[in-house]
């Protein structure tokens, strides 16, 4: 029996959707950073029944690159005068993390389908504004990318815990760890990414809360900057952990690192009353093993990007087909609202050296 690792639901979905699927939906791009140009490739060339019409960024290059190299006609440097002009059907927001929010509330008030990149809003004000708007346009397709739900390894754990595979899962133990070749330059978006907690974390919260059906209680971060102390003077940190609570007793430790000098090593280990699953516990290239001089060793994956570029081009596929087929996602605004809300309970804790108590 062929085992299903989650492509060949995907393929055999697209298959189905182009029988159904009349028109291409007119999708507008907004950033095309280092995300952002991966997103609009998969939306270019990838992505069934989508046609990438218009792209936005306040980077000329990127426009001109945006030009020439996928060749889109409608460039606009002004996300305003894009949403007034292109005819959209949807908008894909990749821009920076500070500007999800306005930009998702101003698209959704126009009447198009909204795609925005994590975190949803960097402060829960704004995402409790934005849950209002999407609230008020229920007709309209809200996609929060929190990519990894979208990995065929982890929806595939997701099934199976919901098949009972491990029992009850009572603790999520699971990271966030980038290359200290990054760091440096990580500095400079702390103000606008909100953070190594609301930055990285954000995805293992939405992991915690997704396998163990459960709401955050309680938050005890520790951290420091051990390698840059430049993190210490925007007051954030370099390698952190936290300690997490939820509401019916469970449990989550969730840590992030900017300074492994291996690879991009997220990974995600879920106990259960019956069982433990464990995912990408080895960041792994491929499956070559090599043994040579320097012993038995596998290479490594080295960006986020190389590891979920499966899931990035699935989240997309399917909120074009969330589109066409009248469907909403599985990631909701109230989602996105959670994670923000925990990973500021997060940031607090580190700053306050204290437990935090969420409402
Ligand atoms: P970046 O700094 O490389 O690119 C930002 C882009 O936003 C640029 O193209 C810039 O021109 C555009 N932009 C900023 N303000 C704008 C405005 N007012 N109007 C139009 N365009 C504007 O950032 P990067 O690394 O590509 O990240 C973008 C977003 O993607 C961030 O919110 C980040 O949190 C998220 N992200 C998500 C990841 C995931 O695993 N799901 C991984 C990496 C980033």
């Amino acid at each position: 029996m062929l085992v299903d690792t989650g492509w060949q639901t995907f393929n055999k979905r697209l298959q189905k959707k182009w029988s159904i699927s009349m028109s291409a939906v007119k999708i507008g791009i907004v950033g095309l950073g280092r995300l952002g140009k991966r997103h609009a490739a998969n939306l270019r060339f990838r992505v069934q029944g989508a046609e990438l019409k218009a792209a936005c960024s306040i980077v000329p290059e990127e426009l001109e690159w945006a030009r020439t190299e996928l060749g889109i006609a409608e460039t606009y440097i002004d996300y305003d005068e894009m949403l007034n002009e292109a005819k959209l059907d949807a908008i894909f927001l990749v821009s920076s993390s500070s500007m999800h929010a306005v930009q998702s509330m101003k698209a959704l008030s126009k009447g198009l389908h909204v795609f925005t990149e994590k975190p949803m809003g960097v402060n829960l004000e704004e995402c409790k504004k934005v849950e209002n708007v999407v609230g008020e346009h229920g007709d309209q397709v809200f996609f929060v990318g929190f990519v990894r739900r979208f990995d065929p390894s982890y929806s595939y754990a997701k099934k199976l815990i919901d098949e009972g595979v491990i029992g009850e899962p009572f603790l999520v133990r699971s990271q966030t760890v980038d290359l200290d070749e990054y760091a440096e330059f990580q500095v400079d978006f702390v103000p606008s990414s909100g953070g190594i907690f609301l930055d990285c974390n954000v995805h293992d919260i939405d992991l915690a809360r997704w396998f163990l059906g459960s709401e955050v209680k309680t938050v005890y971060a520790k951290g420091g900057s051990y390698v840059h102390k430049a993190f210490e003077e925007v007051n954030d940190a370099d390698n952190t952990i936290v300690l997490t609570t939820f509401e019916d007793g469970k449990m989550a430790v969730i840590a992030a690192s900017r300074t492994a000098f291996h690879g991009h090593d997220t990974h995600t280990e879920i106990t259960g009353s019956k069982g433990i699953l464990k995912i990408g516990m080895t960041p792994a290239k491929n499956r070559v093993e090599i043994f040579d001089v320097h012993g038995a060793r596998q290479e490594c994956v080295n960006d986020f990007f190389e590891r979920f570029q499966e899931g990035f081009l699935i989240e997309a596929q399917e909120f074009v087909d969330c589109i066409l087929e009248g469907r909403k996602p599985i990631v909701s605004a109230i989602d996105g609202t959670k994670a923000t809300e925990v990973g500021f309970a997060m940031t607090d804790s580190f700053k306050q050296g204290r437990e935090i108590v969420l409402d």
